[in-house]
């Protein structure tokens, strides 16, 4: 099983809180945005996925199955 992690790259504005709570999950560019679209992490890896969910103010990241 995966976690399959979409976020809308567009409306991310770089508040780079998913990064800072869920570092093994999101990665930023060098300016702090969240610029990729679709991943997929280890099952392993889903509770620190959520957690950078709920951080995005934007709401701007969806999980599958959450
Ligand atoms: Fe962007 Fe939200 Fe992360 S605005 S950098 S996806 S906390």
């Amino acid at each position: 099983m995966t976690v399959k992690i979409r976020v809308d790259v567009k409306c991310c504005v770089g508040h780079a809180r998913c990064a800072a709570v869920a570092p093994e999950v999101y990665e930023l560019d060098d300016n702090g945005f969240n610029t990729t679209p679709y991943k997929e992490v280890d099952e392993s890896l889903r509770k620190q996925a959520i957690r950078g969910m709920r951080a995005c103010p934007e709401k701007v990241i969806t999980i599958d199955d959450e």
